[in-house]
């Protein structure tokens, strides 16, 4: 293989309208190149986009749909394609462990399709140990860039297309947004929108502020103008992403509140659903609580991750609040809004984690009685200030995570068992994979109902009685 380019490692400055006619021009030259290989090949060339993590990367994946649609791809969901991007995520290494692993399988692939091309993206990506691992031992892959410079995807596909060897393109960070590039909505009925980028917490086990930078707030009338015209297209649900959307507008330059930008994003016509990812619980104000509680469309479900009942583990973890302070948060959202699900991450087997210390966790579980609950192993992350504190035996971790895992699921299942027998509205989202008579629709607590009905439903929210409780879903009827 030719020699390696690297583009850049550094942070640049732009200006964001500009960018965005750049981009533009740039999306018009790869389509030149893709129609080219069209010709060459006979047919239109096929992408496929493989996510992994979180709803950002979800979101993330979106946008690089939508370029890739533009220049003249055509996506497909299998992996023998001409063009292979995975968008990766590094929160925890097993995410990571199964990229290597498919990578294998990709080579395999582009050893039978010498055209075919490979790009990695997200998380994982900005670790100089992953790029120096993959320029090492995954010479076939052909670009590399991270979370960033993500926008500018359409150039990074013209260099691919000019290059002779591996592209690699990282920035450290960024503070830039640039708005306003092509989409390709995996549903026609909802969507997430990326409300803020970034986090400033610093949690001690969490890579997530190293690997996607500090935090930037989109400015409140472009998130208006980009759902108004999701509203225009069809979209009844969204959700607003951010790794904290509790601090979304502190740094602007006129701050604004979340609760603020909920009260103007609940006046959008059209939008009948509102959802939001992630809470901090240090976060969550009085006034969202109130918004929450008054607004008929903001969704009745709440994910307020935990980590650790314990105030002592909590505080090695940077979390910012003790126990109690979390109990008293979750007592006042039950009580002001009762039927508002809520759910939480959880991890068991941080540094100094004792058995004392999951049965204050257990202790959180029993009381706030978690409609679900997310439950991770530890993952030691290079370079987080955890990953140097003593780490706990892996029996240990086993043990005490069967038995949070175990409350986890009755506190849920009890839940879940409350609302049998109500009618409630559901989003038709999909016909269920197992059983073709049956749809698969979401209520507006998070939770599934699959009931019978024709296909013409879907994208539609119909009333559901939930005839039986199955757990973690509901079988229903529609009425
Ligand atoms: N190990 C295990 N779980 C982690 N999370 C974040 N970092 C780690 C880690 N190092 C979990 C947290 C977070 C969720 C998205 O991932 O629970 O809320
Ligand atoms: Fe990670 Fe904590 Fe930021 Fe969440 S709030 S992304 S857990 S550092």
């Amino acid at each position: 293989m030719a020699e390696q380019t690297t583009v850049t490692q550094i942070t640049e400055k732009i200006d964001g309208t500009k960018e965005t006619e750049r981009q533009l021009a740039f999306m018009e030259k790869a389509a030149g190149y893709v129609q080219e290989l069209s010709e060459k090949l006979g047919r239109k060339p096929t992408c496929c986009v493989v996510t992994f993590g979180c709803q950002m990367n979800a979101r993330d994946s979106e946008k690089l749909s939508g370029i890739l649609e533009k220049v003249g791809y055509e996506l497909v969901e299998n992996e023998e394609a001409d063009f292979v991007i995975y968008n990766t995520c590094t929160v925890r290494d097993n995410a990571n462990q199964r990229v290597y692993g498919r990578l294998g399988y990709l080579n395999g692939l582009k050893k039978k399709n010498p055209h075919m091309k490979i790009a990695l993206c997200g998380c994982m990506m900005q670790e100089p140990s992953v790029i120096e691992k993959i320029r090492k031992s995954y010479r076939f892959v052909d670009l590399i860039f991270g979370t960033h410079n993500i926008y500018k995807f359409a150039e990074l596909l013209t260099a691919m297309f000019e290059a002779d060897g591996m592209i690699v393109d990282i920035w450290k960070d960024t503070d830039q947004i640039v708005e306003d590039l092509p989409v390709e909505r995996k549903y026609p009925f909802k969507s997430g929108i990326n409300i803020m980028f970034g986090c400033n917490n610093f949690c001690s086990y969490c890579i997530v502020p190293y690997v996607r930078g500090r935090e930037r707030s989109r400015n409140p009338k472009d998130i208006i103008r980009e759902i108004e015209k999701l509203s225009e297209d069809g979209v009844k649900e969204i959700m607003l992403l951010g790794q904290n959307v509790n601090s979304y507008g502190k740094n602007l330059e006129e701050p604004i509140t979340f609760a603020k930008l909920l009260r103007e994003v609940e006046k959008i016509d059209g939008i009948e659903r509102i959802r939001f990812m992630t809470s901090h619980p240090k976060d969550l104000s009085d006034e969202l609580i109130q918004v929450m509680k008054e607004s008929k469309k903001i969704c009745r479900h709440l994910h307020l991750p935990l980590q650790s009942g314990s105030t002592e583990i909590l505080t090695k973890m940077n979390r910012r609040y003790t126990k109690e302070q979390y109990l008293a948060l979750a007592e006042k959202i039950r009580r002001e809004i009762p039927d508002m699900a809520i759910t939480t991450d959880i991890i068991v087997g941080f540094p100094g984690e004792t058995r004392a210390d999951v049965d204050e966790t257990i202790d959180v579980i029993n009381k706030v009685q978690y409609d679900n609950a997310f439950t991770f192993i530890y993952s030691k992350r290079t370079g987080t200030p955890a990953a140097a504190m003593e780490q706990v035996p892996e029996e240990e971790v086993k043990e005490n995570f069967a038995r949070v895992l175990e409350t986890v699921q009755q506190t849920a299942k009890k839940r879940a068992a409350l609302l049998q027998g109500q009618t409630l509205s559901a989003l038709v989202e999909d016909v269920n994979d197992q059983d073709p008579e049956l749809l698969t629709g979401r209520l507006s607590n998070n939770m599934i109902v699959h009931f019978k009905g024709e296909k013409e439903l879907i994208g539609q929210i119909v009333p559901v009685y939930l005839k039986e409780c199955h757990g973690f879903y509901y079988l229903g009827e529609r009425v």
